[in-house]
């Protein structure tokens, strides 16, 4: 936080984003405020708190309301203000080509690499390339100087660098693409791709979680455009213009946000075990994720169905609780993974149910994060089984839960946390056996053994925060404005 301070003095920072952090929805009279299930937003906030200014995004919540009531531009937290979030609005039309067409049918699973076919149309493309428009414009209004410092955030704005260059040719650009990014090959598939990467240079800094996505980003900028690549330095050059392209892990507020006011560990333990009328002793797991394909959500069921098999002595004494949080529902694939997802919780349930218990609870509804802060301290293993997933913040938060230094957790191979938290159990998702083993080994883990793991995963968690993450790239972002400078006067 203090870094963060020092990088910013007298500067008031704009952030970009698609998600909103608080969402505001009408019941009846009353205005009810709840935040969305996003890595982004978990991220980002902190940020934004410690830094003040405005966050742009789309308003979500209250599309249905009457414009008077609709807030366009309101101070948050609202318990405690220290930034403003201006709202754009977008029209049913606008949604369906720019977020739910272009972003969430094409680009999202053009990233992940998770089997489900891109789709791109050209009027999701129009749509994508107008919404980018309207938010360079609400950046160069909100800018009270010509070199603002502005935070682009992900796949939804791939434009809106370039767009801003152009406005404010001084402004300081620091992009991060809070998902994977594919080899040549696989982003090549988009027809637009030139246009993407172009945009994406428009940044002054542009970060990805890995070292592997910011290689996979050098080597399509290499394949599709005429630049000069400097790999010593990580800078491309095009049309005169450098950006820095960097891996930037990011990471989740330390300490934890709740930690003055949750209950103990022993009381969330309780209350989780009375919730599922289940003894003191019952084993429970947890996964927490948005409902979507990338998560791996159908290959964890069916681990816990095989550790049920394998090991029958859990049947009646071991139980998983699967949060999922509805997501982007409007859409035909989101729709059928819901489906499948439903479906496969009721057929294990089926084969093992006995009495009152059932192996697998499927919450599929939306939790505010202090709640899911309960479960994670009430768990004695967390399971994050994402089939390609750029950083997932699910692993950080549940270690930062964790001040017992108990727990254990199971976590993919294909998350950049994976790259991180390396006293996790790591598992190849698409082996059932394998989860399902590191599942039973997590139950079973000696105390010490946890303590041991945990404390390491928490010392890293808690220098590695979100303030350094921001701080890194803000320092870098310096750093390039002082290059230009030099070889401007050398010029
Ligand atoms: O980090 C990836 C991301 O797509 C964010 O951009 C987004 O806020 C989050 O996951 C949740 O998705 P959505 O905003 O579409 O609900």
């Amino acid at each position: 936080r203090n870094l963060l301070h020092k990088q910013l003095t007298g500067e008031r920072i704009i952030v970009v984003s698609n998600r909103e952090p608080y969402i505001h929805t009408r019941k009846g009279e009353r205005i009810e405020v709840h935040r969305p299930a996003s890595g982004l937003v978990t991220a980002v906030e902190p940020v934004m708190r410690a830094c003040s200014g405005t966050w742009i995004a789309h308003g979500s919540g209250t599309a249905d309301m009457e414009a008077s009531d609709r807030h366009d531009r309101v101070p948050v937290p609202p318990e405690h203000p220290e930034y403003t979030l201006r709202r754009i609005w977008l029209s049913k039309e606008e949604e369906n080509g720019y977020y739910y067409g272009f972003a969430n049918e094409g680009l999202w699973p053009l990233c992940h690499i998770a089997h489900v076919r891109p789709i791109f149309r050209s009027s999701d493309w129009e749509k994508y390339q107008a919404i980018n428009q309207r938010f360079a414009d609400a950046v160069v209004k909100e800018a009270d100087s010509d070199n603002p410092v502005v935070l682009v955030q992900d796949y939804h704005f791939a434009l809106l660098p370039g767009m801003i260059r152009a406005a404010l040719p001084k402004a300081t650009i620091i992009t991060f693409w809070h998902i994977p990014w594919p080899n040549p090959e696989s982003f090549g598939i988009c027809p637009w791709r030139e246009e993407l990467l172009k945009g994406m240079l428009g940044s002054t800094i542009l970060g990805f979680h890995t070292p592997f996505h910011r290689k996979n980003f050098l080597e399509t900028v290499d394949r599709y455009l005429e630049t000069r690549i400097e790999h010593e330095s990580s800078t491309v050059t095009h049309n005169g213009k450098l950006t820095m392209v960097e891996s930037y892990p990011i990471s989740i507020q330390w300490p934890p946000p709740w930690q003055e006011r949750q209950p103990t560990v022993e009381e969330c333990r309780a209350g989780l075990r009375q919730e599922l009328g289940a003894a003191p002793d019952h084993k429970v797991g947890i996964g927490v994720d948005r409902l979507d394909y990338t998560k791996g959500i159908l290959e964890r069921f069916r681990a816990v169905e095989k550790l049920l098999e394998l090991h029958p002595e859990l049947q009646g004494n071991f139980t998983f609780v699967q949060i999922a949080a509805p997501s982007r529902s409007a859409l035909d694939d989101y729709q059928a993974f819901d489906a499948q997802v439903h479906n496969l919780a009721l057929r294990i349930n089926q084969r093992y149910s006995s009495g009152s218990w059932k192996p697998i609870v499927l919450k599929a509804e939306h939790h505010e994060p202090e709640v899911v802060n309960r479960y994670y301290r009430g768990a004695d293993v967390c399971v994050v089984t994402s089939l390609h997933d750029g950083m997932n913040l699910v692993a950080k938060e549940f270690v930062a839960s964790r001040d017992d230094e108990q727990g254990g957790l199971v976590l993919s191979q294909f998350t950049g946390a994976a790259h991180e938290l390396h006293e996790a159990l790591v598992v190849n998702p698409y082996h059932i056996e394998q989860t399902a083993q590191a599942l039973h080994r997590a139950v079973n883990m000696p105390d010490l053994e946890q303590r041991e793991r945990m404390r390491s995963m928490r010392a890293l968690v808690r220098d590695f925060n979100v303030y350094r993450w921001a701080g890194r790239m803000l320092l870098d972002a310096a750093r390039v404005r002082q290059r230009e400078k030099l070889s401007a006067r050398i010029r």
